[in-house]
């Protein structure tokens, strides 16, 4: 198991100097190796470096890399034809995949709109709300992840590296503390500050969105403690807002639940969709209300490539994975073998403040001191790196990067789980 390899090997290493070269560096890879081949949750180099993978194409590869049934999707749609514009001449294949996606929501009556990414759903999302209510502003959260591009910017809530020197953001955007589960603050005083601010800082009257991750992911898979949602739905009914859950790392199984608003018990006007929809392949959705999907008029969104036909294909091909294997229970089997691993590891740890999660979606947080709970990046730092010379890739979150979390595909193999968590257990006691 000690690998302990050099990175990058000297087949990798040319094209990272090549990159250094002609890639601007606000890419810069986390791994210095380059990926040629992929299969399930395996990842190889061009060295013959072979990587379990423990981030899943950060949360896009639930069904696992190149999965033949998705793949032959890609091909046969491919050779049809690769793109039309939907909005120009439409084709079955995002027709087929609203009529497919929709239940899984749980929004009665519900309709879709596909885009290309995350960020794009979420910018559609805010549009969509206020094309419905005619009203300005959004409510976003402390910590929050939702995207990159100016409106999902604004609502994300993480200076570095996502916001510092890209301002100004957009208004309207008014912030309220995340209750966390482990880190509070509680539902009472959660509830006292909405009614405060809800006099001192913000019009609900001129609010169209509140916007919330079900878990937050970037933001540290916090799991926020219990009634939160049912409080923001009564909120949102109370003043004629909208509740959009933004499901893009939630969603498509991973929390042991389709979709991880299913927990809450609350059903929101509006959801957002991505990462793991279509395998990889560029494609996100909104997916809301009747009433709330149609009230922008027509031609009025769009984009020229959103609802791809092959990624649609892929989409399709994704959902049948999904439910022939089973995807949704083996995440919440999962999430039980990973969190028992990670408790154990925790008690033999000095350095594990908090194991936590739902289904699947756990992570780990670093801490110097369990008692003061004080953030201990550093540690995350060296456990990746030790790890991924030894063959296993991890990612961290956390507001604080002091959080590994766990997006292995859905249906890895149970012996290569264990086999990457021994490398993770090895690399966080030599802390
Ligand atoms: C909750 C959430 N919303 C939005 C996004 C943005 O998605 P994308 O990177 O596809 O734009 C992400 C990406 O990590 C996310 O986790």
């Amino acid at each position: 198991m000690q690998n302990d390899w050099v990175l990058p090997g000297p087949a990798s290493a040319p094209w990272l100097e090549k990159a250094e070269k002609y890639v601007a560096r606000a890419y810069r890879p986390y791994l210095p190796a380059m990926i040629t081949r992929a299969e399930g949750a395996l990842l190889y180099d061009a060295d013959g470096h072979r990587y379990i993978d423990f981030v899943g194409g950060v949360g896009c590869l639930n069904v696992g890399h190149s999965h033949p049934k998705v793949v032959r999707a890609i091909a046969e749609s491919a050779q049809r034809f690769t793109h039309t514009d939907y909005t120009m001449f439409p084709y079955p294949q995002l027709i087929a995949l609203a009529e497919r996606l929709v239940p899984y929501t749980r929004i009665p009556g519900a309709k879709a709109l596909f885009f290309n990414s995350g960020a794009e759903a979420v910018e559609n999302a805010i549009k969509i709300a206020r094309a419905y209510t005619g009203r300005p502003g959004v409510i976003a959260f402390d910590g929050a992840f939702h995207g990159r591009t100016y409106m999902a910017m604004s609502l994300t809530s993480k200076l570095q590296p996502y916001k510092a020197r890209y301002g100004p953001y957009a208004p309207e955007v008014y912030r309220l503390p995340y209750p966390s589960a482990t880190h509070g603050p509680d539902l009472e005083t959660f509830r006292r500050w909405l009614e405060r601010a809800a006099v001192t800082w913000f019009d609900p009257a001129q609010i169209a969105a509140v916007i919330a991750e079900p878990i937050q992911g970037e933001g540290g898979y916090i799991v926020p403690v219990p009634g939160f949602f049912a409080l923001l739905r009564e909120f949102c009914n109370k003043h004629g807002i909208l509740l959009i859950a933004d499901e893009i790392q939630t969603g498509y199984g991973r929390t042991g639940r389709f979709f991880a608003m299913e927990h809450e018990g609350v059903v929101p006007d509006l959801m957002t969709a991505g990462k793991s929809i279509a395998a990889g392949l560029p494609l996100s959705a909104v997916i809301g209300r009747p009433d709330v999907m149609d009230a922008p008029a027509e031609n009025t969104l769009g984009g020229t490539y959103v609802g791809n036909p092959v990624a649609c294909a892929a989409a399709l091909a994704v959902l049948d994975v999904m439910e022939e294997e089973h995807l949704v229970e083996r995440a919440a089997e999962l999430g039980e073998r990973l969190r028992q691993r990670l408790d154990a590891l925790a008690v033999r740890s000095p350095y594990i403040g908090d194991v936590r999660g739902r289904g699947a979606m756990v992570a780990v947080e670093f801490v110097h001191d369990k008692a003061t709970m004080e953030p201990h990046p550093d540690a995350v730092a060296r456990v990746c790196h030790t790890a991924m010379r030894r063959g296993l890739l991890l990612m961290r979150c956390g507001v604080y990067n002091n959080a590994i979390r766990f997006l292995c595909p859905l249906n890895i193999d149970w012996a290569l789980l264990d086999e990457g968590l021994d490398i993770f257990q090895a690399a966080v006691l030599e802390l």
